[in-house]
């Protein structure tokens, strides 16, 4: 296989992804908040780059069975039914919705990977399901969301897990990129867990609004099975 890594969604050439299958991951907090929403019975997620788009989506869908969910700077959308706190996506609330969201840094990771083949949401809560969905690609691309446009260690570190996941190493056989290389160095380094999230950039921005208990739930290492993949334009997971 070879992988190519991208630190942040704003490296990567939307064009450069048509026929490729791309795993999106943004740990802190989107793509772990799209796992557990799925893994809660929401029937599909519609992600958005903008709060305004996502207002329109979710009109021309009809409001009653579905939700808009999404932050900015963190905190939940004015309007908005729900936040981007994996733990708030229980299944009480999203069983059998449609969801439409909108977050800062994720959700724009989706747009900018339109163009690809395979679209796969990746968090450390899955991690192991996404490994092995992807096994088979002799092309794969890790997109971290990463924030602001920048390198974001938690997307590093789950994506050289992934990596390691597909044997990549001293002795592997993946073909890396240097930013491959380098996210593979990092998750022979560190162990995701919640303190490892708490220590950094993502987690402190979290812990400054209060929202550090979500740290627990995006620190799990294989909480979930499924496999969030974008078909008609929705996040959905294979039934059975
Ligand atoms: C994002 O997509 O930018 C993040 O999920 C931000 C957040 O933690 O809410």
């Amino acid at each position: 296989m070879k992988a190519d890594v991208y630190f942040a969604a704003a490296e990567v050439d939307p064009q450069s992804l048509a026929e490729k299958a791309v795993v999106v991951i943004d740990v802190l907090r989107a793509t772990t908040t799209i796992v557990e929403a799925l893994a809660c019975g929401a029937r599909s997620i519609l992600p958005t780059t903008s709060a305004e788009e996502a207002v329109r989506l979710a009109a021309s869908l009809g409001r009653e069975d579905t939700l808009l969910c999404g932050e900015r700077k963190g905190a939940q959308i004015e309007g908005f039914d729900l936040g981007n706190s994996p733990d708030e996506f229980t299944s009480e609330r999203v069983m059998g919705k449609r969801l439409v969201m909108t977050t800062t840094n994720g959700t724009v990771a989706f747009s900018r990977a339109h163009e690809a083949e395979r679209i796969l949401a990746c968090a450390f809560t899955n991690l192991g399901a996404v490994a092995d969905a992807v096994r088979r690609e002799e092309t794969l691309v890790v997109l971290c969301a990463g924030r602001q446009g920048r390198f974001s260690l938690e997307d590093a570190v789950c994506a050289g897990h992934l990596l390691l996941r597909l044997g990549a190493g001293p002795e592997g056989e993946v073909e890396l990129n240097d930013a491959g290389r380098a996210v593979v160095a990092l998750a022979e380094a560190i162990t995701p867990n919640p303190a490892f999230l708490a220590n950094t950039d993502g987690g402190t921005a979290l812990a400054d609004i209060g929202l550090e208990g979500d740290l627990e739930a995006c620190g799990q290492l294989d909480r979930h099975e499924i496999v969030p993949e974008i078909r008609d334009q929705a996040l959905t997971v294979k039934e059975g």
